[in-house]
């Protein structure tokens, strides 16, 4: 009996350190968790970046439920979606608002009113989604369980605070490179000196002169000032959402519990370079198929048939049609219709195009990426936002950036410098210099030369971007949270992590020393000396001496 119970003993010992090594030959996989994404941004663009994060983590094999206020266009059959869509009134006037952006070279107060207004709708609506029946469903079940949440970051910090609603690790997705807010949520050092802020465009390698820094000094501090009103109104929304429970941490507290941030950047190949803590996962490039899907049979065709190469006309999925000037329509419609190669032009009215011509196939929705991929698409007429932009770098197509508003400008002028495209003001758009930029951007290969060169830059990483969100997510899941590898910066006040208490006292040190020292010297002059006195009496032994 023994010596079974002993061998049992032996042969369950061996079965368990052989479990032991297989699981030590894999690395350590996470069993299929929970994960709810939050998107509340009302952007079409924004929702294809965190879709294809969350659609990373469905193919993984998570159980993935995402809320936003829009069906998305990327998404994976096992994902459990919740629309909580905006009204009539409120698309209307955001509607409203582009159009004025896009028509006329509108005043500068006109501008500031148009995008505040639209601005504090976006923001404002991304509490009322929160407080939808929907959604405050997902945790009044109490059978639901989220084991991480992923906030989808839009002037929303508040958000955070999902976290300790579902007691589960947030983890926060941008679309762009580290900002002020997004610096200050998970502790990455905001150097006023050192790091360019998206309105300021540096080559690699080079120093910033003064005017730039100038510039890039007063645009941090006024992004500071934006940032702290914001989180005057965050803690409200705050408060407004959790305020009742006593079982929720202050906006204070839970903000300091982020963590990680997928950032939908790429600074080695894209700049600018600088200092990331690890809490900040760069993923640009998220939203791109490593391999272009099959293209829609028509597109397929029609560029397959461009003799002479074809070009891709697309102002996004906010500026529609009807929000430019008709004229200035007629004019893009005059030179693209002259052209001997083939367009593509996104139109979302497709009842009423810009004209016919045998060249131009209207689109009211495509599949850019794929089409971009096409290599017969030579050219790619845009207005220059984050993704599309980062897509046509992907796949090494030169561009005529018109931008519009928002970060566009900034991300055209980054074109223009690099050597990847040209630039025109679609408001005042003129036919013969649009059809001059063109011309010149398809024969002259230096563009196309130079977005090869970062094409092969912006793929060469040790991890793809979607190995970097699964291993990411799945490391916050296995260890419940980063709370190990958080910044110190993110418990720090303004005044502890720039020193200034520092300043102040070894600068009253300083003084002190200063004053003592002067005090001394006064006094050692007044004691062997004793002023004016003295220096009679010096003089009168000189005398005495000379004698
Ligand atoms: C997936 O998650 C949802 C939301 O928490 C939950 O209701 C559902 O039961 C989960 N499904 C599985 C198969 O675990
Ligand atoms: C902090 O995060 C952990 C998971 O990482 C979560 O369980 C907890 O509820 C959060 N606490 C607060 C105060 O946000």
């Amino acid at each position: 009996m023994r010596k079974q119970g002993g061998s049992y003993i032996s042969f369950s010992a061996v079965g368990l350190l052989l479990v032991a090594l297989l699981a030590t030959l894999h690395a350590p996989t996470v069993q299929s968790a929970n994960i709810l994404g939050v998107f509340t941004s009302h952007s079409p663009s924004h929702l294809i970046i965190h879709m294809s994060v969350m659609k990373a983590l469905a193919e993984e094999g998570h159980n993935v439920t995402v809320v936003s206020s829009m069906p998305p266009k990327v998404t994976h059959k096992s994902i459990k979606h919740i629309v909580i869509p905006l009204s009539k009134s409120e698309e209307q006037t955001l509607n409203d608002g582009m159009s004025t952006l896009a028509k006329d070279k509108p005043s500068m107060t006109t501008t500031m009113k148009t995008i505040f207004g639209s601005l504090s709708l976006l923001i404002n609506k991304q509490v009322d989604i929160l407080e939808d029946e929907r959604f405050t469903e997902l945790y009044r079940n109490k059978g639901n369980k989220f084991d991480a949440v992923v906030v989808g970051f839009f002037f929303n910090m508040y958000q955070v605070g999902l976290g300790a609603r579902f007691n589960c690790p947030i983890i926060v997705s941008w679309c762009g490179q580290p900002m002020e807010q997004i610096d200050n949520v998970i502790g990455n050092p905001v150097l006023t000196a050192s790091v360019p802020t998206m309105h300021v465009g540096v080559k690699p390698g080079q120093a910033m002169n003064f005017q730039q820094r100038l510039a890039n000094f007063l645009s941090t501090i006024g992004f500071r000032g934006f940032s702290l009103f914001l989180e005057y109104k965050n803690d409200g929304f705050y408060k407004r959402l959790f305020g009742n429970d006593p079982a929720m941490p202050s906006y204070a507290v839970a903000k300091k519990n982020v963590s990680l941030v997928f950032c939908n950047s790429h600074a080695i190949s894209e700049g600018p370079i600088r200092p990331n803590v690890p809490g900040i996962v760069e993923i640009g490039g998220i939203q791109i198929k490593d391999k272009p899907e099959p293209l829609p049979q028509d597109i397929q065709e029609f560029l397959d048939n461009s003799k002479h190469g074809a070009i891709l006309f697309s102002l996004g999925s906010n500026l529609k049609g009807d929000h430019i000037k008709e004229e200035i329509i007629q004019k893009i419609f005059k030179v693209l219709s002259g052209l001997k190669q083939n367009i593509i032009w996104k139109w979302d009215d497709l009842k009423n195009t810009p004209g016919k011509s045998d060249n131009i196939l209207y689109k009211a929705w495509l599949p850019q990426d794929d089409v971009l991929g096409h290599p017969k698409i030579k050219l790619f007429i845009t207005h220059a936002g984050k993704g599309g932009v980062a897509e046509s770098q992907y796949h090494a197509v030169p561009m005529l950036a018109l931008p519009v508003f928002a970060d566009q400008p900034g991300n055209a002028d980054k074109i223009v410098q690099s050597g990847y495209g040209l630039r025109l003001d679609l408001l005042t758009l003129k036919s013969t210099e649009f059809k001059t930029a063109i011309q010149e951007l398809l024969q002259n290969p230096s563009y196309a030369n130079k977005l090869q060169k970062f094409s092969k830059l912006y793929r060469d990483r040790p991890m793809t971007a979607r190995e970097l969100v699964v291993y990411w997510t799945n490391y916050v899941l296995r260890h419940h949270g980063a709370a190990h590898m958080q910044s110190p910066l993110v418990q720090m006040s303004v005044i502890e992590s720039n020193n200034l208490d520092l300043y102040v006292l070894l600068t009253a040190v300083l003084g002190i020393v200063l004053a003592v020292n002067i005090a001394l010297v006064k006094c050692i002059y007044r004691k062997c000396c004793g002023g004016k006195r003295c220096a009679k009496k010096n003089a009168q032994k000189t005398k005495v001496k000379k004698n």
